[in-house]
């Protein structure tokens, strides 16, 4: 039998697959939270005209470079399919098309070798993601995933589950910065461009609003989006730059003071950001200089990636050969 020439066999790897938006991906993790290989393909481009994820386009997508972006995985590693123990996968939330791709293929893959498999719930990936590599975050902690499609905070006591505190009630917060981009004519995705104009920008330009529905914990984005649009409206002069800087202030501004009510909340002191949004250099700056541990993972294990799936895996339950021919994706959990 071949092995890869990457490491020993008992190296246990798990074979991650992630398809439930627009970006195919597989990864190689040990049980250790190594990461041997951590392959995304973007669709971005394909999706770019369009000024969003379509979901048709995005399956189709999946389906053409699947088999090869797990072999470029396996070729990266050094690894072959016989070095694999367990196959991982995503299984909800997402889109429902793009998940079939994903747990179809990780089902023949895993039948093809009498792996056992582990269904992974997409959010357990984000929450978990800076519990890998050298420096993993240990529970008990608090996480804050921000991305295009979803933003919540959660706190994490065993590694396996995790328990949400509040969440946002309409649009999560890389669609805030989306939505915000399109108005302020950036391209898609937005965040990166608002983050980069924002720079040259002065953030106290504009008054957005910090819109905190209730006492607890969750976030609400909606009205800051039509803030900016009645703005543009009644300024539509005015310098694009201090408005991105001024939007990406009320986002960042609300996400910080939910971080900090959850930490005093919850007496916690280690924080761990996840999702795209948290690739954005305001938001990184002012979570580090909060009174916690804050840890936040490489970009590509922020936006979506296969290594935070089979990363969570190590905390699932997997399916025993054959069990799981009758496991089927979800668009919500
Ligand atoms: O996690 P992700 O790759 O995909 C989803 O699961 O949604 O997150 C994508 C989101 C997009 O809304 C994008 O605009 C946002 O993350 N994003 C950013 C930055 N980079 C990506 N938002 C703000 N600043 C950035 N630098
Ligand atoms: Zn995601």
């Amino acid at each position: 039998m071949a092995h890869g020439s990457g490491g020993p066999r008992g190296d246990c790897l798990i074979l991650g697959i992630e398809t439930s938006c627009d970006d195919t991906c597989a990864a190689l993790v040990t049980r250790d939270g190594v990461i041997r290989a951590n392959v995304i393909a973007s669709q971005g481009l394909l999706h770019e005209r369009y000024g969003g994820v379509v979901p048709e386009i995005a399956s189709r997508q999946h389906l053409e470079v699947l088999d090869s972006v797990v072999d470029d995985t396996l070729e990266r590693a050094g690894a072959t399919l016989d070095d694999i123990e367990e196959v991982a996968v995503t299984r909800a939330p997402g889109l429902i098309g793009a998940l079939l791709v994903g747990v179809s293929s990780a089902k023949a893959l895993a039948a093809s070798q009498r792996l056992p498999l582990t269904a992974v719930d997409h959010l357990h990936g984000h929450v978990t993601a800076s519990m890998l590599g050298e420096d993993p975050i240990e529970p008990p902690y608090l996480v804050l995933v921000a991305s295009g499609g979803h933003t919540f905070l959660a706190r994490v006591d065993d590694p396996s589950e995790y328990r949400v505190l509040g969440e946002t009630l309409d649009d999560a917060a890389g669609e805030a910065f989306d939505k915000g981009a399109r108005l302020l004519g950036l391209g898609y995705p937005g965040g990166p461009e608002v983050d980069r104009l924002a720079r040259d920008g002065d953030p106290t330009a504009f008054d957005f609003p910090r819109s905190q529905p209730g006492d607890g914990l969750d976030f609400s984005f909606s009205g800051l989006k039509t803030s900016l649009l009645y703005t543009l409206r009644d300024a539509p002069d005015g310098d694009r730059a201090d408005l991105a800087a001024s939007y990406q202030r009320a986002i960042v501004d609300a996400l910080i003071a939910r971080l900090e009510q959850a930490l005093a909340q919850e007496r916690l002191d280690r924080v761990a950001l996840g999702g795209g949004v948290a690739a954005n250099s305001e938001l990184r700056e002012r979570a580090a200089a909060l009174d916690a541990h804050v840890w936040v993972p490489p970009l590509e294990l922020c936006t979506d990636n296969a290594a935070m799936i089979a990363g969570a895996a190590r905390f699932g339950r997997a399916i025993p050969y054959p069990d799981y021919f009758d496991l089927d994706a979800a668009a919500r959990l």
